[in-house]
């Protein structure tokens, strides 16, 4: 008879061992490696012996091919994220902090989806029926055809779904469904792993749409295991700062569209508002006649997005001066401080630097560095940037400024919001003549705007 392999597995990521021990090496859990019997095997696989399986049906990549046409919520913004709506048969996976708005967003577009025609179902685990209902009322969707489930258990929730599968179906949240068949407790990686296979297969049987809600924990992973992710189709982060009314639809995996794209959305007293010129928003509250600001003229996924970028430079006495970012890579900032230090001799060693990106917003784009760097000198020299100037451009550990990509995109969208003058990387003039382009080739051409009589 074969040995019953023995396998340790961490509750939380998923991680495989084949001893106990008290910390996971994956995710840096204690205490969270649990024994499994007959989990993953060692050792190589045994060959496949005895019967014989069925003949799998190939097909040839030039076969005309049948596509379902994709589901548009009529969430413009939502729909921008998913690649251009949902597609039949698909899994989306919805992460983000709790009280961030993944129930309101997803009530909102079910409701807007059924109101269309389409049959929707919203199952909650976390609330009750009246409290949705309640909510649906002030999110000005009472009329809408939606059917709402209170329901904790995988096995009603399935055979609910396959009397009458629905167009498209939530499932708020996968942390509180569980299967019966599983021992451990709901929310623990196993009956994350089963309630999501169960779902995704009911998905792909039926062509439903499964939306999956997700829990983040505190280090901003789905919680539960990684493996979540690989299952489902679409992963979208919901994320913004509680304290602002902005929230960031973001793709991180999508197999039927791009991930670049972000879709912006304002929460008010009546549920999320889609913000189609993110610009106009994020720069509402910019003033130009303080010195440490500087707007930034990026791209996100395929729409320029202009932002402003603050900095604020003081003396320290402190042995290791305070360097604090919101809104942008912590690496990055020394990485451009480093430059200035050794390149343009501005000697910021001994500064505290607090940097932020207004509204709430990540900036992951290399084309900041210069913003960064023209905020940054412009708080230590205590002198505001020209009127009416946007910043782009990547600085290179030379100190030297380089091109980015979409500069005329970039461009275009600060003329029509008003900006006269761009401070941007040498290269062939674009595009736009109602924007001065002033071109800069090392991060001494910046310097030198503030300095004129040098530093
Ligand atoms: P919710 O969708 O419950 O968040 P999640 O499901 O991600 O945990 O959002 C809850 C927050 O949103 C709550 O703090 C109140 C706020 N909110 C509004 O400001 N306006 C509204 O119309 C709604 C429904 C919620
Ligand atoms: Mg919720």
């Amino acid at each position: 008879m074969a040995k019953v392999q023995v396998s340790y597995n961490c509750r939380d990521c998923g991680a495989v061992y084949r001893r106990w021990q008290g910390k996971c090496e994956d995710c840096g859990g204690w205490n969270t490696i649990e024994e499994s019997k007959g989990g993953a095997t060692s050792g190589a696989p045994k060959g496949l012996t005895g019967k014989k399986g069925r003949a799998v049906n190939l097909v040839s990549l030039d076969t005309p091919l049948k596509e379902a046409p994709r589901l548009m919520t009529g969430i413009g913004e939502l729909d921008r994220a998913l690649g251009g709506g949902m597609v039949p048969g698909s899994a989306i996976l919805i992460g983000g902090d709790p009280g961030i708005g993944k129930s309101t967003l997803l009530l909102q577009a079910m409701g807007q989806l059924s109101l269309k025609g389409s049959d929707c179902i919203y199952i909650s685990g976390e609330e009750a029926t009246a409290q949705v209902q309640m909510r649906a009322n002030r999110l000005g969707l009472s009329g809408a055809p939606l059917k709402l489930g209170c329901e904790t258990s995988l096995r009603d929730i399935l055979t609910t779904l396959d009397e009458a599968p629905p167009k498209a179906v939530v499932v708020d949240s996968i942390q509180t469904l569980f299967a019966d068949n599983v021992e451990s407790a709901p929310g623990t990686v196993s009956q994350v792993r089963v309630c999501a296979h169960e779902l995704i297969s009911f998905a792909k049987r039926k062509g439903t749409i499964v939306l999956i809600v997700g829990h983040v924990t505190k280090d901003g992973q789905i919680a539960g295991p990684r493996v979540l992710e690989h299952m489902v189709d679409t992963v979208l982060y919901f994320e913004g700062d509680r304290g602002h009314q902005f929230r960031i639809l973001r793709a991180v995996k999508n197999r039927f569209g791009g991930t670049d794209e972000i879709g912006v959305f304002e929460m008010t007293g009546a549920g999320l508002n889609e913000v189609t010129n993110p610009s106009a928003l994020f720069l509402a509250d910019h003033n130009s006649r303080e010195p440490g600001s500087a707007v930034f003229a990026g791209i996100e996924g395929s729409r320029p997005v202009l932002v402003e970028v603050q900095a604020l430079v003081a003396r320290s006495s402190a042995a290791n001066p305070r360097r604090a970012v919101v809104g942008w890579d912590s690496g990055r900032l020394a990485m451009v401080l480093a430059v200035l230090d050794a390149r343009a001799g501005l000697g910021l060693a001994g500064c505290d630097v607090y940097l932020n990106v207004a509204g709430g917003l990540k900036i992951s784009e290399p084309a900041a560095d210069l913003a960064v760097a023209a905020a940054l000198i412009s708080s230590l020299s205590q002198t505001p940037l020209p009127d009416e100037t946007v910043v782009f451009g990547e600085i290179s550990l030379s100190g030297d400024i380089r091109s980015v990509s979409q500069t005329d995109a970039r461009l275009k969208e600060s003329a029509k919001l008003g900006f006269a003058k761009a401070l941007m990387p040498k290269g062939k003039k674009v595009g736009t003549k109602a924007i001065t382009q002033q071109n800069m080739g090392h991060v001494g051409d910046l310097v030198t705007q503030f300095y004129p009589d040098g530093v």
